[in-house]
């Protein structure tokens, strides 16, 4: 079967069934192509709690499939790629977060949406890189305990000055392995083009930037940008993306190392297979469902 072919059968097969696919935007092109929705991790949870089907596939990863099943425990969820898990959601444990807040009893605990559904359990908000600086001004709380990434902490830091940021430990593998001088490297080289990253990146690689936002905030800027020529310092399916939508406009990849492999294991005929043969059903325990919803609900509420 063509790649042109397995689209096709996979439209028919998701009407037939009644499947809604969900895309994070650092999937490839020919699983965007197929899916009912794309985005970034907030407006995928935000999606979640429209999609008027029974059930839902999430090509993406685990926390991003537990998010749809905590917003919508009646539905069926899949995961595009079972073995598929964000490194920075298992990074802390929640007895570590736990202990860490009784330094600061005031606090908000303030978790990335990238953990896992017993770290939100325990948590009093989540926010995503979109809604993270938002939310955080929004809370009552002056003392904020931002888990687990440490540089998307930071920037939000820095944006909130009224705030106490505490943060522990934790990163993303991929974006935090971006270096200042592969940046500066790649400004001398292209130096008319403007520079977009991630809030996951180092603090070094952010203040070189002239856009620092979620994967559909550098999307956004790109496009709507005068500019021809960008930078782009996310995962490399956005460049690719960005490439199809904006043929006129060049766009080069900061790193060669920004590739999510977990983001990486999902293939156009894992989906298929999926919906052809079924697969197993994310499952979460029902106390854990209802502890975690406050946290992602007050999220969407906030993050608006
Ligand atoms: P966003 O989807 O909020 O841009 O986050 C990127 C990411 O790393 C998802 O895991
Ligand atoms: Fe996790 Fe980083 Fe991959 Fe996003 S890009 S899923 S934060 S490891």
């Amino acid at each position: 079967m063509t790649v042109f072919e397995m689209q096709k059968e996979i439209e028919r097969l998701k009407r037939e069934k009644d499947v809604c696919i969900l895309a994070h935007t650092y999937q490839s092109q020919a699983v965007t192509e197929i899916a009912d929705f794309t985005g970034d991790s907030f407006a995928l949870a935000t999606q979640a709690t429209k999609a008027p089907q029974k059930s839902v596939i999430m090509c993406g990863v685990r926390f991003m499939a537990e998010t749809v099943k905590i917003l919508s425990p009646e539905k069926k969820v899949y995961l595009s790629a079972p073995r598929a898990g964000c490194p920075m959601a298992e990074q802390l444990s929640v007895e570590e977060v736990l202990a860490e807040k009784k330094k600061y009893p005031d606090c908000a605990v303030v978790a990335y949406v990238n953990t896992t559904a017993e770290l939100k359990a325990v948590c009093d908000v989540c926010v995503t890189s979109s809604s993270a600086v938002r939310i955080v001004k929004s809370l009552p709380q002056k003392e904020i305990l931002f888990v687990p990434d440490c540089n998307l902490g930071a920037y939000v830091a820095e944006k909130c000055p009224e705030k106490t940021v505490h943060l522990m430990r934790g990163c993303c593998p991929v974006h935090a392995a971006v270096k200042r001088e592969e940046l500066l490297k790649a400004k001398a080289l292209h130096p008319d083009a403007a520079v977009l990253v991630h809030p996951e990146c180092k603090k070094e690689v952010i203040e070189l930037a002239d856009c620092v936002g979620s994967t559909k905030e550098i999307i956004d800027y790109a496009k709507a940008s005068e500019k021809r020529e960008f930078i782009v310092g996310t995962e490399i399916s956005v460049c690719e993306h960005l490439s199809f939508d904006c043929p006129d406009k060049r766009f080069y990849q900061l790193s060669k190392g920004l590739i999510c492999a977990d983001m990486k294991l999902t293939s156009l005929s894992d989906v298929y297979h999926l919906l052809k043969c079924g697969g197993e059903e994310v499952e979460l325990d029902g106390a854990l469902v209802e502890k975690a919803r406050k946290c992602i609900d007050k999220m969407l509420t906030y993050g608006k």
